[in-house]
């Protein structure tokens, strides 16, 4: 049973969604008001970027003194500080709210929404719902603090984890609808990562409007089909540096977060994908389940590693969506 902020906040978190995928570099935001009897007067959302933020959406609907003594509802701490917009704080403040409900606080030091409104005279409330405020702005979250994009792996499988035969045959371990639902997927990323192994193996067409392929010697064919379309950034040993004989990766995702990249979707074999695992790189793991059983020894696997001692050593993560597509299963993973 939900307490009346968890309510409100889900409300907050609904609204926010509002905004996906048009709002990047900056937060989910949505927020609910209530006047002094507790009624709902006012809902908004941050729709765009460079647009208001949710809490001045929603305010900016009512008269000056129509949430007076009333409460609101967001689910990440209001904005302190000018940016493309006035503080959020000073609005509320302005309009004489008794109660401010937030979800998380703003990971974004120039943020401190918190103190002002505290301070204002105003009954603050944080931390309700947090941990799926948190999953709502992960993007935000991974981006802020770290300066680099959120990355999403996807990998189509067997039953027993395998990406090709012993021979290198790939086509097609998932079904059509599977496919299907990849080139679909790719839209909410900024950008795709592939490799010269997978270039070369499979010379796929990778649809979209941005391409990074790893390509230590420059071994991709010229006329390969990925350059067919979109911009396509090549990571070299020219223009990357190296560490322990191999491109860093790192380094290539922090220059296409300079170049405003905020989310990668990798797909590549096993090899990219365990040296990604583990240098901590991935954040997501999409994994297609295909109901086939390769029992190839040999057969490549999604996440090439070296031998450990213990399963305590093994990277837990944490299942968020399941879901059977076509004759497959999907499984969306947060790696922990
Ligand atoms: N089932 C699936 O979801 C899926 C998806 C994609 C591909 N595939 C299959 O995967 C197979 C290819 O797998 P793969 O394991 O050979 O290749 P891969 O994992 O796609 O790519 C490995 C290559 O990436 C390059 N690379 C650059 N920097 C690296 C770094 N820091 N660490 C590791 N690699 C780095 C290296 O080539 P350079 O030295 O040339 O830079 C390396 O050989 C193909 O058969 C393809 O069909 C399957």
């Amino acid at each position: 049973m939900l307490t009346q902020d968890e309510k409100y906040m889900k409300e907050c978190f609904k609204l926010a969604l509002k905004g996906r995928g048009k709002v990047a570099p900056n937060p989910l935001v949505g927020c609910v008001v209530l006047d002094k009897f507790g009624k709902v007067i006012s809902k908004g959302y941050h729709h765009k970027y460079g647009d208001n933020h949710a809490e001045r959406d929603a305010l900016l609907k009512l008269k000056n003194n129509e949430a007076e003594g009333g409460t609101l509802y967001v689910n990440l701490e209001p904005c302190s500080h000018f940016g493309k917009t006035p503080p959020c704080t000073d609005l509320i403040i302005e309009r004489k709210l008794k109660r401010v409900v937030i979800g998380m606080k703003d990971v974004n030091p120039k943020v401190d929404g918190l103190t002002k409104l505290k301070r204002a005279g105003i009954e603050v409330t944080t931390g309700i719902l947090e941990k799926e405020a948190e999953f709502l702005n992960r993007v935000f979250i991974k981006n802020m603090k770290d300066k680099l994009p959120y990355v999403v792996l996807k990998t189509a499988t067997t039953i027993d984890g395998k990406i090709s035969t012993s021979t290198g045959d790939s086509k097609w371990i998932t079904s059509e609808e599977s496919r299907k639902e990849v080139y679909k997927m790719r839209k909410d990323f900024d950008c795709i990562m592939t490799s010269s192994n997978t270039v070369i193996a499979d010379n796929p067409k990778m649809e979209h409007r941005g391409k990074c392929i790893l390509d230590t010697n420059s071994r991709i064919p010229k006329d390969a089909q990925i350059f067919k379309q979109g911009e396509v950034y090549i990571a070299t040993k020219d223009n990357t540096p190296l560490k322990k004989g191999k491109l860093d990766i790192k380094y290539v995702l922090s220059e296409l977060y300079k170049k405003g990249i905020y989310t990668v979707f990798v797909e590549c074999g096993g090899t990219l994908a365990g040296a990604m695992l583990r240098e901590n790189l991935i954040d997501e793991v999409y994994q297609f389940i295909a109901p086939k059983i390769l029992n190839d020894n040999k057969g490549k696997s999604c996440f090439d590693g070296d031998s450990l001692k213990k399963i305590s050593s093994a990277k837990n993560l944490k299942l968020y969506s399941s879901k059977i597509v076509g004759t497959d299963i999907l499984l969306k993973y947060k790696v922990l």
